[in-house]
């Protein structure tokens, strides 16, 4: 085997044509459109293989099927994930994304994904916020595990190589300026590892654990946005962070963890202290004619009579979160600082336990709360960032030539806020995306995959020294708790410009303190060093979010200014660009792509029409 000569002795060099890192679902979905195109592939994991936090997508994939009603089509879809985003979307990923998902949702099923059925034995689609049209397709609440265990089993059954719990700290780039390459570490030995590739896919998924209350799980450091940042790519977007409005609450040990939208989606309402169902009184001017309390205790509560009139709990995520937010705020939450969601008094305990299983279990074992005679205690909780690394809307190429970006870690397609459901399907489109031009690349015109022994050299010795740092220097983990308590606390879902100059300083403070940080002792398993190097990516994600937060001067999705309440309708147009250049981090205001009329036509049709057009002229157009 090939191998590199380190400060750190020789360590062995892979070489791939296309290497993916993250193998969660879009790096799952890139591996296999790589491999069917005849490249080879390595898929590498921080994480053992078949454990990625797409698993936490609970709910459901959205895409326009039309099982449940035949009026649904991409054209609606697009509407509907334009608006939730609050037209800050890139028009293209939102109209490729509306597109292509029924087709990704089909194959997935011809792999083997046993979604739930309709009594005619398609396909069966749930309601969730701001999709107009019932439209995810899901196994019970357990859809993220099954697209991780179909496009797993069919990657493997491709020839995927997998490397498993192996930490990538730099990308490598050669002399033309493409990436090339990544250098990482064996999580448990500590060993130094090297892959070369004409093409890298970046699908590392999110950055929750920048903040202390987050439904994300262990990995999702921003890994991939920083990588992306360091070599020379752009991000978008940063300041749009999403808090799901149902995590847990208590008790404190799962704090967070998320309570899937499938319980409003399947019934469920929210109440306050006072048995109030309060989200009646936050429903947006926007929305209020589209809103109402449609449900009956019957399984399928659909009715062509009120057609797309929905219950007002599945208004888009932010605001329901910011709804949450102020009632907690008023003195009408609940014993642990949340608001109570109820569907035990809505649906019989069969339906409850057959439809969200997964949410029985987990409250009776971490909560003693058995749901399908108790509400639950819910509050909002860190779960997705919408901004991330700008890429080609067909390709996901990134300004870095050889790099490309696909799922959570890229920006762009889900604008200022993502609808629920929007993730799985994105992961499925552009990750095939993703691969599909990576394997273009590697098989296209040639590139130098050379790797420069000092360029590695220079990121194993960099690695090396939080190791070999004395006591002297600052407990990674000290710095990843201040660092989480100043994002909540100054970062959080209500923003304001004093409060974000104050994080910008501790951020710097936190910077420098991490260039101390130490983790002696061994290499072999050392978590402190893990975290110390998890902890660049975090801190990069960190700047990057509060001078986008501080630089958008409105309120749009999750980006929320006390400040600047309202929406500013230039801003619509605007993307705020970050950069990292010798050091720095920049934010820049850039002209958004215009969206085409024909797309933007269909908003209007809507408008003259009280919502009726796209449904009725565009049926049996998929
Ligand atoms: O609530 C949920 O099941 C989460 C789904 C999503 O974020 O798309």
């Amino acid at each position: 085997m090939p191998s590199i000569s380190t400060s750190a002795g020789e360590i062995p060099l892979h070489e791939y044509d296309v290497i993916v890192i993250g193998a969660g679902g879009a790096g799952m979905r890139a591996a296999v459109e790589a491999i069917d195109k005849g490249c080879t592939t390595a898929l590498i994991c921080k994480s053992l293989l078949g454990k990625a936090h797409t698993v936490m997508a609970e709910g459901g994939v959205a895409a326009a099927l039309g099982n449940v009603w035949p009026q649904d089509n991409w054209q609606v879809h697009f509407r509907d994930t334009m608006r939730g985003g609050k037209m800050l979307n890139n028009w293209r990923m939102a109209q490729i994304h509306a597109q292509e998902a029924p087709d990704r949702v089909l194959e997935l099923e011809a792999w083997g994904a046993l979604f739930d059925r309709t009594p005619d034995g398609r396909i069966l689609q749930r309601d969730f916020g701001g999709h107009r049209y019932a439209r995810l397709a899901h196994v019970g609440d357990r859809t993220g595990l099954e697209m991780i265990r179909t496009t797993q089993q069919r990657a493997v059954a491709l020839g995927v190589d997998v490397y498993m719990e192996c930490k990538i700290v730099r990308l490598l780039k050669n002399a033309d300026g493409a990436v090339n390459g990544a250098v990482g570490f064996w999580r448990e030995s500590g060993d130094f590892v090297a892959f070369s590739a004409k093409s890298v896919v970046l699908a590392t998924g999110g950055v929750g654990k920048t903040w202390k209350f987050t439904s994300n799980s262990w990995e999702c450091t921003g890994d991939g946005q920083a990588l992306a940042l360091w070599a020379g790519a752009d991000a978008i977007e940063m300041e749009c962070v999403q808090f799901h409005p149902t995590g847990m609450v208590w008790p404190m040990s799962a704090r967070g963890l998320l309570v899937t939208e499938g319980v409003r989606g399947d019934g469920g309402v929210l109440k306050n202290s006072n048995g109030e169902r309060f989200m009646f009184d936050y429903i947006s001017p926007y929305f209020a004619a589209e809103t109402a309390d449609t449900i009956d205790e019957a399984d399928h509560w659909y009715d062509d009579k009120v057609n797309y009139r929905r219950p007002p709990e599945l208004l888009p995520r932010d605001e329901v979160a910011r709804a949450i937010n102020s009632e907690v705020k008023a003195g009408r939450g609940s014993p642990h600082g949340g608001v109570f969601l109820d569907i035990a008094s809505r649906r019989s305990a069969d339906f409850i336990k057959r439809r969200l299983p997964s949410m029985y279990h987990q409250f009776k074992q971490l909560a003693d709360v058995d749901i399908t005679t108790d509400p639950m205690e819910i509050g909002p909780t860190c779960h997705y960032i919408m901004g991330g690394v700008r890429v080609d809307a067909d390709t996901e190429q990134t300004a870095v030539p050889g790099l490309f970006a696909a799922g959570e870690v890229a920006g762009g397609m889900h604008g200022a806020n993502r609808l629920g459901g929007n993730s799985l399907s994105d992961l499925l489109v552009f990750g095939r995306r993703a691969g599909l031009a990576a394997a273009e690349r590697a098989k296209g015109t040639p590139v130098d995959t050379s790797l420069e022994a000092g360029q590695v050299n220079e990121v194993v010795t960099h690695a090396l020294s939080f190791l070999e740092r004395d006591g002297g220097g600052t407990q990674p983990y000290d710095l990843h708790h201040d660092l989480q308590e100043t994002m909540q606390a100054l970062v959080g879902i209500i923003r304001t410009e004093s409060e974000l100059l104050e994080a910008k300083e501790k951020l710097v403070e936190l910077g420098e303190r991490a260039k101390k940080a130490s983790a002696p002792g061994s290499r072999r398993f050392n978590p402190g060093w893990h975290m110390a190097l998890d902890l660049e990516s975090m801190l990069t994600v960190a700047n990057c979010t509060t001078i986008a937060a501080l630089a958008r001067k409105e309120s749009r999705g999750g980006h929320t200014r006390e400040d600047y309440p309202n929406p500013d309708p230039e801003l619509e147009k605007v993307n705020y660009v970050c950069r990292y250049r010798d050091g720095e981090y920049t934010v820049t205001p850039e002209a958004k792509p215009e969206m085409p009329s024909e797309l933007r036509q269909l908003f209007e049709e809507e408008e003259a029409s009280g919502g009726e057009a796209v449904a009725a002229t565009k049926e049996g157009d998929n």
